[in-house]
């Protein structure tokens, strides 16, 4: 499973892309509207940071304005992807934008019916938002795994090949729902920073780097022969 970054801060993309774990990054109106400065150019810096699709939502309630600001969305930068809310006008969007081959994340699709309409209209991803079923006590695990087997039945092609839908988890609010998203064969999750900054964190791997620190500490030999190492490779000697 991928990782995005749901964020439309470029400054916690930029942070978080020095891990080497996103493969792209996704914004809605709400994380845009929580940030100052121009959104275009927020677009743009984190389409070049994370070098991967970045889906851009449209605001609108009819195709014709839709898929308009769509065209216009995906003018800011080749790595943009439309995102389109899910509706009966949301689909003759996505169509057209599809058509026009301009990739789609149809998004807030909350059922596996839901899901296979945004497929046949030739949406690449579909958005179900994890958190925000949870918050009405429905079980987000059960939504996820039915639109995954509707949109994959056994023996169909890998969507990563074929250019098929791919599903995408969203409005994770923790770990767990991470790794649940992989469990059930997500294709990707689009993660807060918070999140996955959480996820970086376990009590025994912060207490076995201290550990492994002051055992090698307490034995400097240890320490100069890893330095003359470093020093006889290339890296090392154009460090001094
Ligand atoms: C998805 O692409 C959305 O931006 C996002 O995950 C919504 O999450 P929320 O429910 O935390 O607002």
């Amino acid at each position: 499973m991928k990782l995005f970054i749901d964020t439309g801060s470029v400054a916690e993309v930029e942070e978080i892309a020095t891990w080497g774990v996103l493969a792209g990054a996704t914004t809605n109106p709400s994380l845009l509207a929580a940030q100052s400065g121009d959104p275009g150019e927020r677009i743009q810096r984190i389409c070049e940071i994370v070098g991967g699709p970045v889906s851009a939502e449209v605001v609108a309630e009819d195709p014709e304005t839709m898929i308009t600001q769509g065209h216009a969305l995906k003018a800011l930068h080749d790595h943009v992807i439309v995102k389109v809310p899910f509706s009966a006008a949301g689909l003759a969007a996505t169509r057209a934008l599809a058509d026009a081959e301009i990739g789609v994340n149809m998004t807030l699709v909350f059922s596996p019916s839901q899901a296979l309409l945004a497929a046949e209209a030739g949406a690449r991803y579909i958005s179900c938002f994890m958190g925000r079923l949870d918050d009405v006590s429905i079980d987000s695990a059960q939504v996820l795994e039915g639109i995954v087997d509707a949109l994959r039945p056994p023996g169909s092609p890998a969507p990563w090949i074929d250019d098929g839908a791919l599903v995408l988890a969203a409005s994770i609010r923790h770990p767990g729902h991470v790794v649940g998203a992989a469990r059930l064969g997500c294709d990707v999750a689009t993660v807060p920073g918070k999140v996955l900054r959480q996820m970086l964190g376990h009590p025994l791997t912060s207490s076995g780097i201290e550990r492994f620190n002051s055992d090698w500490e307490s034995s400097p030999s240890l320490g100069r022969w890893l330095d003359g190492l470093v020093a006889g490779t290339p890296a090392g000697a154009a460090s001094r």
